[in-house]
């Protein structure tokens, strides 16, 4: 038994074996994440089926999601302004400017600066995002933007544009560009989230503009037409041999030329002042816009995604809210002990100093003197 073991060709047989029982244990997984909104073509094997995406899984999942989260806007969207309605639908975004009262503004520019709460840091290429949670704790230091986030007109858009009846997950984010040494920040290709319609929205506390990198989107790409569909296909049996990091987790990556097999326009970059609020739906091609120099931009960014095969949209429950708030934060403590183990920080990691632009240049000028 022992000469069996440790013969290099018994070794191996036994590996496959166990691979082999491993993936038939998981299949019932892959399968179920089929339904769900799974979309790693990399991590489930069924959805990275190069076969099946001959037979067209992708596309199905697609067009059926599509169909089923069409339902749901419909189903939330009664009470919103027909325009912006209209606009949403048509175009996948809505910009709507001067969205608060200047005194409003005001109160939310000044919560932020004071704001006292977890700060945690990603580093993409040469951008960090911050973001701080705002959980219940944290929104009781904010007045202001607490009730802009459960106000009425706030939360019918925003239920409206994800589909989904329950309140997004918001967070304070700034995006510093060229604050670090990298390579290009992959989150300025243009790309598409994922598979289904999704949504995110920003209420930006900045001018935006070519300085700091304004969002930016591709009208109409949102939409599931004849054009799209083939593209999506190709894409989805390409990807399973040779996919781009990005791509191969189920967020498709789009060249110029690409939007143009799809019939599509190019991107249009939306400099927008201060005080207004973009919800864009993120299954169009969008990506972060250029920065000029070294900049920020600070927003209260919320997002929201479901699983698109569920036709109901769902109640809003508080509680709920507050479970989904606690779980994130469980989540990412799980993350930072993971990382730590290796003796590494994890992806979205807490930092001590939110570092303003002041910050930053007052260190390279004593390093210039210097
Ligand atoms: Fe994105």
């Amino acid at each position: 038994m022992a000469w069996h073991l440790q013969h290099p060709h018994s070794i191996c047989v036994t590996l496959i074996a166990l691979d082999g029982m491993i993936k038939l244990l998981l299949l019932p997984v892959w399968l179920i994440q089929l339904c769900t909104q799974a979309k790693s073509f990399k991590n489930n094997p069924v959805i990275g089926n190069q076969m099946l995406n001959r037979c067209g899984l992708h596309v199905l999942r697609m067009v059926l999601a599509h169909g089923i989260m069409r339902l749901r806007f419909e189903m939330l969207g009664r009470n919103i302004d027909k325009k912006l309605k209209q606009a949403f639908l048509k175009d996948g975004f809505i910009a709507i400017p001067n969205v608060l009262s200047a005194e409003q503004y005001n109160n939310i520019k000044n919560e932020v600066a004071s704001v006292n709460a977890e700060v945690r840091e990603c580093k993409q290429g040469d951008t960090l995002t911050h973001r701080i949670l705002l959980n219940e704790t944290v929104q009781k230091q904010l007045p202001t933007i607490s009730a802009m986030l459960s106000s009425d007109s706030y939360l019918s858009l925003h239920k409206f544009a994800s589909g989904k009846n329950t309140r997004p997950v918001s967070y304070i984010q700034t995006i510093k560009n060229h604050f670090s040494d990298g390579a290009a920040d992959p989150q300025k290709n243009l790309h598409s989230d994922t598979f289904h319609p999704t949504m995110k929205s920003w209420y930006f506390l900045d001018n935006c503009d070519s300085d700091n990198g304004p969002f930016t989107y591709v009208p109409g790409s949102h939409r599931l037409t004849l054009a799209r569909m083939k593209w999506e296909y190709e894409k989805s049996v390409f990807i399973c041999n040779d996919g781009d990091k990005y791509s191969s987790n189920g967020s498709f990556r789009a060249t110029e030329k690409d939007l143009k097999a799809m019939g599509l326009g190019g991107p249009i970059s939306l400099a927008v002042p201060a005080n207004t609020l973009v919800i864009a739906n993120t299954h169009g091609f969008h990506r972060r816009g250029d920065a000029n120099k070294r900049s920020m931009r600070t927003e209260i960014w919320s997002m929201s995604r479901s699983n698109p095969f569920n036709p109901l949209p769902g109640f809003d429950q508080p509680a709920f809210a507050k479970l989904q708030n606690s779980a994130l934060g469980w989540y990412r403590e799980y993350c930072d002990r993971k990382a730590a183990k290796r003796g590494a920080k994890s992806s979205w990691h807490v930092v001590e100093s939110r570092n303003t632009l002041d910050d930053v240049d007052a260190v390279t000028m004593e390093k210039e003197a210097a």
